[in-house]
């Protein structure tokens, strides 16, 4: 995957007293998203320019950082999360696993949009190569909004990524005191500050007034128990796309991509991943010219079974079990980036990641 490499500035926002000494050492990096907008008035809560406020005046809301973490900070980039690029999780996936193979680095925060906060956030929890906590947290509500609710949020990601007990769990999100692994966490509302959810399993735990508790533990392996890796050798990433299932759907958008030479087709299916006959037939010519098919589900929880909906074997499709099609799709570009092209080896890495 081709790196971008950003210029990066690092403010140390405490200096290292004998007070603050034991404190741990965040590396806290911004992206923009609505934790980063402002709107022209306190009561805009949707016509609001996200990405536009800088980290330093982030972490300035929130004097009560200094009591739980030295707070070091790095503007990574100011985009709206729609338009989050790959050479920006290259970028992004990077630096963090530059960061914490410093022994100066205890954990990181990434503030982010809630838009695509999942996607980055199971693509870190695939490729980042280190047990310190890696800890996602957004916004619902511009700084600029009554009750913003950017300032907790980040004051709670920060405590998380310091503390003991998230270390080997994989990449988190911290986000409305709840704490979810980056594999289940999907955004589930367009307006609430309860915006999160891990359908089926719930969070992992919670943070509240600087306590941290873990319920359950994350399972399936991640970060330095994966085969992924992104750095500046990696390749280009496959092309990867999403098509859908629905009432009428045409086969012009498989086609279209075949065209386009397309690596892989995540198909987000009705039901338990179930496919218009008009789109499968497609999909099966797409897999015969050795494009990678994978069956998702559009429904939003549960998870979708391998011969079940459609007779994957047969097929050559690959299923992707409880992923999302966006996580599906960034687990698919992570494979086939590793060579991985069988539907065999492909199943293989779905069941297993
Ligand atoms: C974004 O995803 O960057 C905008 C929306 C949000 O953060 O809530």
């Amino acid at each position: 995957m081709a790196a971008a490499c950003a210029s990066l500035t690092i403010a140390a926002m405490n200096t290292s007293t004998s007070a603050t000494r034991a404190l741990p050492r965040i590396a806290v990096l911004a992206t923009g998203g609505t934790i980063a907008g402002a709107a022209p008035d306190a009561t805009n809560t949707s016509g609001y320019q996200a990405g536009v406020v800088g980290v330093g005046q982030l972490l300035a809301a929130v004097p009560s950082l200094a009591a739980v973490a030295n707070v070091q900070a790095e503007q990574v980039a100011s985009v709206d999360s729609k338009d989050m690029a790959l050479a920006l999780w290259s970028t992004l996936a990077q630096r963090i696993n530059t960061l914490l193979a410093s022994d100066e680095v205890d954990g990181v925060v990434v503030t982010h949009g809630t838009d695509t906060l999942e996607e980055t956030a199971y693509l870190l929890h695939l490729s980042v190569k280190s047990d310190k906590p890696v800890v996602l947290t957004a916004a619902m509500r511009p700084s600029s909004a009554l009750s913003a609710d950017g300032p907790l949020n980040l004051l709670n990601a920060v405590i998380v990524a310091g503390n003991a007990k998230a270390r080997g769990q994989g990449v988190l999100v911290a986000f409305n005191n709840r704490i979810h692994s980056a594999r289940d966490v999907v955004k589930t509302s367009t307006y609430a500050v309860d915006a999160f959810q891990s359908p089926e399993i719930g969070a992992l735990g919670w943070v509240q007034d600087g306590r941290v508790e873990f319920q359950r533990s994350v399972v399936r392996p991640h970060t330095g128990a994966t085969p992924f890796v992104i750095d500046s050798n990696s390749a280009a990433w496959p092309l990867v796309e999403v098509v859908t299932s629905y009432a009428g759907v045409s086969r012009v958008a498989v086609d279209a991509l075949v065209s386009a030479s397309v690596k892989g087709i995540v198909v987000a299916g009705t039901g338990n991943g179930s496919i218009h006959s008009t789109v499968q037939t497609a999909l099966v010519e797409a897999a015969a010219k050795g494009v990678a098919i994978v069956r998702s589900s559009r429904v939003g929880s549960g998870h979708v079974m391998r011969n079940g909906a459609a007779a994957d074997d047969a097929l050559g499709f690959v299923t992707a079990g409880a992923l999302n099609p966006y996580k599906a799709r960034v687990l698919l570009m992570l494979a086939l980036a590793a060579g991985l092209t069988t539907p065999v080896a492909l199943q293989q890495i779905f069941d297993t990641f």
